[in-house]
């Protein structure tokens, strides 16, 4: 789907495995011969043999061979462009997507699209990330094709100082989009961790080029655990997946689908609206909106206090233990006291 460039971005999911696979995924369980998927996506019966080989080291089971036709009796959950340009039409997500079986960060890949000129809704998707980026300098850990890893690019004509709530927004849109799986209600920990039994499930890494009075461009990236059967056991005390939670898998690619649509909505009520209407929002979902006693801690320091709201902006108001007033947090970890 992407255009060709002259840099060295990493190539996408070429479009004709999309092509076959969409192809595949729309007749579950019809045969189809090698000769018509060779017409269909504009290629060789040799070539459709090797592509069906590329799908297979993939993972996704194809049945048959070349002289009965071939399909699949499952449909792969594979964030497959084709399929979802489709269900998100009408939204900006629907016209850029960039997807990758395997990419280092969707985030790092995303701002470099950002610099070159891509348009706004850009969508960068991977199966697997090989270094995926988290909040504060830490690393996320995206295995393959079980949880969700993406980033956008926006355009938005804000001032940086309001690039906070560009984070709520894909909170709220990520929190709604989960809310629907599961059994237990979400909670946001702000100002971008979604929780479920205390435990996250999905974290959102802002990031952005900006001027002094304007933000350039923004990449919203999220990372949701959702069929993962196990955590890591360094992290198994703090972290949880859809699946654990609920005991079933989830289909990703529905879970994206409304993520995105619901981005969409918040996203534009947002720039129409202004962020009174999203932070309303925040403080019906979020149990850290007021009241919660936490510790903060920032690059310069750690203290004790209780939430107080959001500014309008969408950073976190807290009241020092200490007796030192109403800090406001721009950025740092925000941890639950017991
Ligand atoms: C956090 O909770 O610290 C934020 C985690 C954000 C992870 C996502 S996965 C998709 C995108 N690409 C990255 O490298 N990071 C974000």
């Amino acid at each position: 789907m992407a255009k060709k460039r002259a840099t060295t971005l990493p190539d996408v999911t070429d479009r004709r495995i999309d092509s076959l696979l969409t192809l595949l995924a729309e007749n579950p369980t019809i045969v189809i011969s090698g000769a018509k998927i060779a017409k269909e996506i504009g290629v060789s019966r040799q070539a459709v043999w090797r592509w069906i080989q590329t799908l297979r080291d993939l993972g996704v089971h194809v049945k048959g061979h070349p002289r009965t036709g071939y399909h699949i009796e499952r449909i792969p959950d594979i964030l497959l462009p084709q399929l979802l340009s489709h269900r998100l039409y009408g939204t900006p997500f629907a016209r850029r997507i960039f997807h990758y079986f395997k990419a280092d960060s969707t985030n790092t890949i995303a701002m470099r699209l950002g610099a070159e000129g891509e348009s706004h809704g850009a969508l960068v998707i991977a199966e697997e990330q090989t270094a995926g980026r988290g909040r504060g300098g830490r690393s996320w850990i995206s295995e393959k094709s079980t949880g969700i890893t993406f980033s956008i690019l926006l355009r938005p004509q804000i001032p940086p100082a309001y690039a906070p709530m560009l984070t709520l927004v894909a909170g709220l849109a990520a929190r709604d989009a989960a809310a629907e799986d599961l059994d237990a209600v979400p909670d946001i920990r702000w100002p971008n961790d979604l929780l479920v039994g205390g435990k996250k499930f999905c974290g959102i890494l802002t990031e952005m080029h900006a001027e002094p009075d304007r933000v350039g461009y923004a990449v919203v990236g999220i990372g949701m655990n959702v069929n993962q059967s196990k955590i890591p056991a360094e992290l198994s005390d703090i972290a949880t997946s859809l699946r654990i939670e609920t005991g079933k898998t989830h289909s990703r690619m529905d879970l994206l689908f409304r993520l995105l649509r619901h981005l969409d909505r918040y996203y534009n009520q947002f720039l129409t609206e202004g962020a009174a209407p999203i932070v309303r929002r925040f403080s019906e979902v979020s149990s850290y909106y007021e009241g919660k006693r936490v510790r903060i801690t920032t690059s310069t320091e750690a203290f004790t206090g209780t939430t107080s709201g959001l500014e309008p902006s969408g950073v976190l108001r807290v009241a020092r233990d200490d007796g030192r007033g109403v800090e406001v947090i721009l950025s740092g970890d925000v941890g639950e006291i017991a």
